[in-house]
């Protein structure tokens, strides 16, 4: 893993026509809280579909530090004997999330209530990303943390041996920040409201309740106003978790600007608060059917027909929809660079605190292949070059950020000169099967 080991260069050139079935892994933002709430209920939670990339791995290593018995039964096949709301033991050692700030900040919520008291590290990305967007409302329980500079990690949480529950307005659109407040709220006594102005992914909301928490969600002039109601008892679940939407992104979006490519990525979760990118591709021209729409996992899915989209335009990307499609402006801006005219993604200054500063990742990489781009704090504007207009024969630095490798591994597929990156070892955080399946595909991606 780079951040901990040895960087992987990976390169992608023209390739010809992608065909075929595309089956992505299983979501990571599910997968994470399958384990977490898993290790919450009493008795014996059943996954099925779990993304094994080293993000949910960690977590997995992490609940067991934390007294959750945890068992792999073959591939994506896990349990999780749980110790119940309130009853995790203090870890004897540092909980090391790896790259993963999703794993990193649900897990100080869900101690941050009891009275162990634990330290927690990552790697040099995560090192560097703002943990004080989950210690604040953490300390509003009663909770202390002592981190470095600017709340980073490694950073010591003394967790609330008297928790009190907690009325929190998100004062920025994360799902990490909302789900930290509402497992902090499950080991307090009393009703922990979290309000949120622009609605962010409901995973965290539908699998507590899935797993018998009193929770409820009011529309109000506000925003979503949710309330759980603290110390349940929760009842162990089986979790069939769905594919990946985010993942699902990279071969969707190499099929549009590779020629003549026609490919099946079965299973897509269509969650409203997670298909922002698809909405867009739609809107810029792209040849995409849903079909089988259906529920599975308890989530919305279709299977996604996606053709080589010869005609897309840019377009200005709707703000209020950057919460649906946060992970997707990297692979977004590709697209762009490969469409008519220019994309304008605005509101999006939360991709600066991502695994890597996104914006400038992009920004950067992009230029390098030929491609002008313009952005500000909050901004990423793509001149599209249309379809194979890219000049690509650039090496992409990637920051420890699996999407950005991704990115711009997608991008050399259509581009005139080969495309490299720097390190594609970060890929296994999130789509450990991306090489092979890409290749399964028609892809021309190697390693070197
Ligand atoms: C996630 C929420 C998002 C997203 C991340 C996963 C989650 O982060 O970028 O990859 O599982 O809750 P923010 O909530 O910080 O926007």
């Amino acid at each position: 893993m780079s951040g901990h080991g040895e960087a992987q260069p990976m390169k992608s050139r023209k390739s010809g026509p992608l065909k075929g079935v595309a089956e992505v892994p299983g979501d990571k933002s599910i997968s994470h809280r399958s384990l977490i709430f898993g290790a919450m209920a009493v008795g014996e939670t059943k996954i099925s579909g779990l993304l094994e990339g080293q993000d949910v791995l960690d977590t997995a290593k992490a609940m067991q530090a934390f007294g959750a018995r945890v068992t792999r039964h073959g591939e994506g096949a896990w349990t999780v004997n749980g110790v119940g709301v309130g009853g995790f033991q203090e870890p004897a050692d540092v909980i090391d999330c790896g790259n993963s700030g999703t794993g990193v900040r649900l897990i100080m919520g869900t101690m941050a209530t009891t009275t162990i008291t634990a330290t927690f590290t990552g790697d040099a990305s995560l090192r560097k990303r703002p943990m004080g967007r989950v210690t604040d409302p953490l300390s509003l329980f009663g909770a202390r943390a002592y981190g470095r500079q600017g709340g980073r990690l490694p950073m010591t949480i003394v967790g609330a041996a008297n928790p009190v529950p907690v009325r929190y307005a998100l004062p920025v659109a994360s799902a990490q920040v909302k789900s930290a407040v509402l497992l902090a709220g499950l080991n307090a006594p009393g009703e922990t409201v979290v309000i949120e102005k622009e609605p962010t992914r409901d995973h965290s909301e539908r699998m507590l309740l899935g797993f018998g928490a009193q929770l409820s969600v009011e529309r109000t002039g506000e925003g979503h106003v949710i309330t759980l109601k603290g110390r349940p008892e929760l009842r162990p679940q089986t979790v069939a978790v769905p594919r990946d939407p985010s993942s699902a992104a990279f071969p969707v979006c190499a099929a549009l600007v590779v020629e003549g490519s026609d490919i099946l990525v079965p299973g897509v979760s269509q969650n409203l608060t997670r298909n922002g990118l698809y909405l867009t591709l739609v809107e810029m021209g792209a040849d995409i059917e849903f079909q089988n729409p259906r529920e599975e996992g308890g989530e919305p899915v279709a299977d996604l027909r996606v053709r080589f989209s010869g005609g897309m335009k840019g377009i200005e990307v709707p703000p209020e929809r950057a919460p649906s499609m946060i992970d997707e402006y990297p692979i977004l801006s590709v697209v762009a660079a490969f469409s008519q005219g220019k994309t304008v993604m605005r509101g999006v200054k939360e991709l600066r605190v991502k695994e890597s500063d996104r914006i400038d990742a992009m920004a950067r990489g992009l230029e390098a292949c030929g491609v002008r781009v313009e952005e500000d704090d909050d901004t990423l504007i793509v001149h599209g070059m249309g379809p194979g207009g890219v000049p690509g024969g650039a090496v992409a630095k990637t920051h420890i950020d699996h999407r950005i490798a991704m990115s711009f591994l997608v991008c050399g597929l259509a581009a005139k000169a080969e495309v490299g990156v720097d390190d594609g070892s970060p890929i296994q955080t999130s789509f450990p099967v991306f090489e092979g399946l890409m290749r399964g595909l028609g892809a021309e991606i190697a390693r070197g």
